[in-house]
């Protein structure tokens, strides 16, 4: 790529932020689909499977920080899992505080969730991968978050090579008991917000991890948030269709101890190496 090519590609992707608000380049009849009066996508993806696991609700047996100000300071990234067990109800706890439908506003017009969405759209869906998770067996999933509930989407014998590979070669996530792999329904922002509908998309998707990132450090769990994913990797493990639906983001969560902070340091030893 040569200079003008870069300074093309980034005045591109500066765009991709401020068109959201600005009109220029718009023509003044554009509609979008939901002024068109065009039918509402779903409000969640239907079921993939006939059967559907009910997770547990009442968090009342979960050891849960409810000192505010020191779980928002607690949080921090977790990049190294003890690889102990961790239970169905705190499987449920991530899930519920990162995607839960709290209720339904009008008769199917929007869910209204435990984090905020523009016009309330939640374009997202969650198909969280399991190792080590009390009461299920390790594999691939999807969260109903209409019902509360996941469906087993099959097992798989290379688990660990296809978090490393799905998360660009991040091995460690491969040691954590989840991995939560987010994808984003694009009509189901499009719908509404047209041409403008994209970045909204990714402000969304900030909600979702900093709620599990709360929530984990609530119940003394830790997880990272991840960009770095393959879409193709992924898409195909789920078997979505790249045109309707991709995979862009990740978080893994996983039982932490405080004595592996040293190690969690370490991902930063650059810093000190180089002196930066
Ligand atoms: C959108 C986003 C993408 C990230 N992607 C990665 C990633 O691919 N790999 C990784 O190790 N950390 C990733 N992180 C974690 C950041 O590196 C981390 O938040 C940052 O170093 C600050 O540390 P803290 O979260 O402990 O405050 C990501 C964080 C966010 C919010």
């Amino acid at each position: 790529m040569n200079e003008t090519d870069i300074r093309r590609r980034i005045l591109l992707g500066r765009s991709f932020i401020t068109k959201f608000s600005e009109e220029e380049g718009v023509a003044e009849d554009y509609e979008t689909d939901q002024t068109l009066k065009k039918p509402q996508p779903p409000l969640a993806k239907a079921p993939m499977r006939e059967q559907a696991i009910a997770l547990p609700t009442d968090y009342s047996a979960l050891p849960i920080d409810n000192d505010f100000l020191h779980v928002i300071n607690s949080r921090a990234s977790h990049r190294v899992y003890t690889q102990e067990p961790m239970s169905l109800l705190q499987l449920s706890f991530l899930l519920w505080c990162c995607q839960g439908v709290k209720s339904v506003r009008g008769r199917a017009y929007a869910t209204l969730r435990t984090v905020p969405s523009g016009g309330a759209r939640h374009p997202f869906e969650c198909y969280p991968v399991l190792q080590r998770v009390e009461g299920l067996p390790d594999g691939l999933y999807h969260y109903l978050p209409l019902t509360h509930s996941l469906e087993f989407l099959g097992a798989r014998a290379d688990l660990p090579d296809f978090i490393t590979r799905s998360l660009s070669g991040q091995a460690w996530a491969a040691k954590a008991n989840v991995v939560f792999y987010f994808s984003c329904v694009f009509y189901r922002a499009e719908w509404r917000y047209g041409i403008w509908a994209h970045a909204p998309i990714l402000m969304d998707s900030g909600h979702v991890t900093e709620n599990l990132y709360l929530a984990a450090a609530a119940i003394g769990l830790g997880g990272c948030a991840i960009a770095a994913v393959d879409p193709a990797c992924a898409n195909e493990a789920f078997t979505l269709d790249p045109a309707e639906e991709t995979v862009f983001y990740a978080m893994p969560v996983g039982t932490v101890r405080p004595s592996d902070r040293a190690a969690e340091d370490a991902f930063y030893a650059f810093v000190r190496d180089q002196n930066l």
